[in-house]
């Protein structure tokens, strides 16, 4: 999988492409990450990207030239959906990274500080995501959750232990993990729940699935809020 990002920042990007599952799906050739800083497509003299927003609105908003000229370089060798991360886009979720994992080239289009011209937007974009609902300085992180969403779906990026499928949400429902534990059996006075241990695989099955489906219904709900902890101390007093 092909994956370009557009960003004015791409050093950002530099130690996670060098750490852990997303390094190794690059040098296993599973996925081959881009970087495209579309500040250097600026036909202005002084590089500029952005100026003021029409109508007289607060802040600045980066121009259409520069990533139009920057699209159109990259949509040259073919064509390829681009994705811009936005607070205003569809919530990010497993089966939008399964489509696009599926894919075998996506363009990433990274904002930062500010808004789009709505004309590329219009004319340039094919799907808005956003990470929630809450803004973040650009892009740029979305982009990586993104690309770490994706890469470690690519075969042969996941070892058998670490396998996708019993992945939270691998299922194709909305469906959290459960509580894992490992050794020593009894730490600090705690043991690990005793089915774990009972050898017995149909019932450990059987708890893992009730474990998941409570702690989806309490995680998606208000009674998260009610079992929140407060600030902890490690020592013992
Ligand atoms: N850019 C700024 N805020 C964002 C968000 N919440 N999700 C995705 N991209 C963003």
């Amino acid at each position: 999988m092909q994956i370009d990002v557009l960003s004015l920042f791409p050093e950002m990007f530099s130690g996670f492409l060098a750490s852990s599952i997303v390094a190794r799906a690059i040098e296993k050739e599973a996925i081959d990450v881009i970087l495209t800083d579309f500040r250097s497509y600026s036909t202005n003299k002084h590089r500029k990207v952005d100026d003021y927003a029409y109508g007289g609105f607060a802040g600045l908003v980066l121009q259409a030239q520069p990533i139009w000229d920057a699209l159109k370089a990259l949509t040259a060798q073919g064509p390829a959906p681009v994705i811009y991360f936005t607070p205003q886009g569809r919530k990010l979720t497993q089966s939008i990274l399964e489509h696009y994992a599926a894919l075998p080239r996506v363009i990433l289009l990274c904002g930062h500080y500010k808004e789009l011209d709505q004309r590329i937007r219009d004319m340039a974009v094919s799907d808005e995501v956003s990470l929630g609902d809450y803004v973040l300085s650009g892009g740029e992180l979305a982009s990586m959750v993104f690309i770490d969403g994706v890469a470690r779906l690519q075969a042969g990026v996941l070892t058998d232990a670490q396998s996708a499928s019993s992945d939270s949400f691998s299922d194709g429902k909305d469906s959290l993990g459960f509580p894992c534990y490992t050794r020593p059996e009894e730490w600090m006075g705690v043991k690990v729940p005793q089915v774990l241990t009972s050898g017995d695989h149909a019932q450990i099955e059987a708890w893992a699935q009730a474990q998941a489906q409570s702690l989806t219904r309490t995680r998606k709900t208000n009674e998260a809020a009610s079992k929140l902890k407060g600030p902890m101390r490690l020592s013992k007093s």
